[in-house]
């Protein structure tokens, strides 16, 4: 197995390499839709259980599913069900009870988003007193979860399939005009609370940007937004983007062409691959370290390096071509904007000739800020000139050592970032 997974990793990046460079030739194109299947898998083949003892028994590649990840700690956790105007079935997760707070009704409600490729999982891989949700559910908090359609866990429509093409045509648009609205009316209607608090990281808040320019009147019903490494207008580029548009310079094409229109899913191959490829004392893991630190800055002091085969066994958790062809169009006109799908397309979609512009001014819900000198991906100046357009920033706070995955994996994470959160969002809860 291990032999093969690296024979795959090699095979992955020759073809990306040749097929971007070159025209390949007719009898190489059968073969190449063979590994491209193999590579960008229609069907996940992964297991997920609930018990660490299934873990064990049924094979290698299967993972924990939220419940089972949270319930290991004696933590109380719940799936909920929503499908959104479109058709989309989304699974969210609430931890709705902690053993400090047993049975407590009427609680102020906080929802955590996560970044692109991310689900509910990544909040919750390391247990409680580190990650965020347990800490706020230990303060008397009701948390909730929020997955955008396509992940691992929303691979499901009322008439689409996932192996139909039309179910993958969406990007941080949709997620933000229609599985948001439905998911914060869920839980409000469900907490019977007026507001709740957002937590968005990375596409969290860009989400959160999308949904409050076009449907403003969702301000009404956020307290507070905290940002974690919020992405929205690209004053500067990042080096990945950069480089895919470099060798795929038409991404979206590229993949079509190829019959793939979903990318980075949680499958059984990817999580072997991270499991042998990254795991410690094995010789590879310095080339996954120095990949991803090429993609989201490197901080080698707050890396724990025996859990990245954990880490790659949640993510990425799958999304679309067209969510990473709408961050490379954004970051090309340095406009945030909705998708540009051309003249005729933009007008059947938005009923304009050109994408809509997303209007910052009308996100007027108070905003906490966090970002890092050392994040590739939001960077200071990318931030910078986001808040520059949003009206009710309340708090911008620096760090000057936090690459972009640290918001969920540094070792210090708590004491860097997530005390203040908590602290803020305390303050805000005792003054309304
Ligand atoms: C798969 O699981 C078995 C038994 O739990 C273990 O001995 C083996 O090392 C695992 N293989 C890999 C590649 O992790
Ligand atoms: C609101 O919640 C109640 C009970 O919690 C449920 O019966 C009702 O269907 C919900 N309404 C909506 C619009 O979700
Ligand atoms: C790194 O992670 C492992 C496994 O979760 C843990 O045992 C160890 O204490 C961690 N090291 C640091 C420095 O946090």
């Amino acid at each position: 197995m291990r032999i093969d997974t690296k024979i795959s990793f090699v095979v992955l990046l020759t073809v990306v390499f040749l097929e971007a460079r070159m025209h390949v030739r007719e009898d190489l194109a059968s073969l190449r839709k063979v590994l491209f299947n193999y590579l960008f898998p229609k069907d996940p083949g992964m297991v997920r259980v609930r018990r660490l003892e299934e873990v064990k028994t049924v094979n290698n590649v299967s993972t924990l599913d939220f419940i089972g990840l949270v319930e290991r700690y004696d933590y109380i956790a719940e799936e909920h069900y929503i499908t959104t105007e479109d058709g989309y079935n989304l699974v969210i997760h609430r931890m709705s009870g902690t053993p400090l707070h047993v049975g407590q009704k009427q609680r102020p409600v906080v929802f955590l988003k996560a970044g692109a490729f991310s689900s509910s999982d990544v909040w919750v891989l390391f247990g409680p007193g580190r990650d965020l949700p347990f800490l706020l559910a230990d303060e008397g908090y009701d948390v909730w979860l929020g997955n955008s359609r396509g992940n691992t866990y929303c691979r499901s429509h009322v008439k689409l399939s996932p192996q139909n093409e039309n179910f993958w045509r969406y990007s941080y648009h949709e997620i933000g005009t229609k599985d948001l609205p439905v998911v914060i009316d869920y839980i409000l209607n469900y907490t019977n609370q007026k507001t709740l608090h957002y937590i968005g990281y990375s596409m969290g808040s860009t989400e959160l940007f999308v949904l409050l320019s076009m449907r403003p009147e969702y301000n009404a019903k956020i307290k507070l937004g905290i940002c974690l490494a919020p992405t929205a207008i690209w004053k500067e580029t990042t080096p990945l983007l950069e480089y895919v548009h470099k060798i795929i310079p038409n991404f979206k094409e590229f993949f079509y062409s190829n019959e793939i229109y979903e990318i980075g899913s949680l499958s059984s191959m990817n999580i072997m691959m991270g499991r042998t490829l990254c795991a410690d004392n094995t010789v590879t893991q310095a080339v996954c370290i120095a990949i991803m630190f090429l993609i989201v800055g490197s901080d080698p002091a707050q890396l724990n390096t025996t859990i990245l085969p954990v880490l790659l066994s949640y993510y990425p958790a799958g999304s679309s071509v067209q969510l990473v062809d709408h961050y490379i169009q954004n970051m090309i006109t340095k406009k945030f904007q909705a998708y540009d799908y051309g003249y005729f397309g933009n007008y059947k979609q938005y009923g304009q000739i050109t994408p809509i512009i997303y209007d910052l001014n009308k996100v007027t819900v108070p905003l906490a800020v966090y970002y890092s000198t050392n994040d590739l991906i939001a960077t200071k100046a990318n931030v910078l000139e986001t808040c520059r357009h949003l009206p009710n920033v309340i708090l911008l706070e620096e760090s000057k050592l936090l690459n972009h995955f640290d918001y969920i994996s540094a070792i210090d994470i708590k004491t860097l970032v997530y005390d203040r959160v908590m602290e803020v969002i305390q303050k805000f809860n005792n003054k309304i």
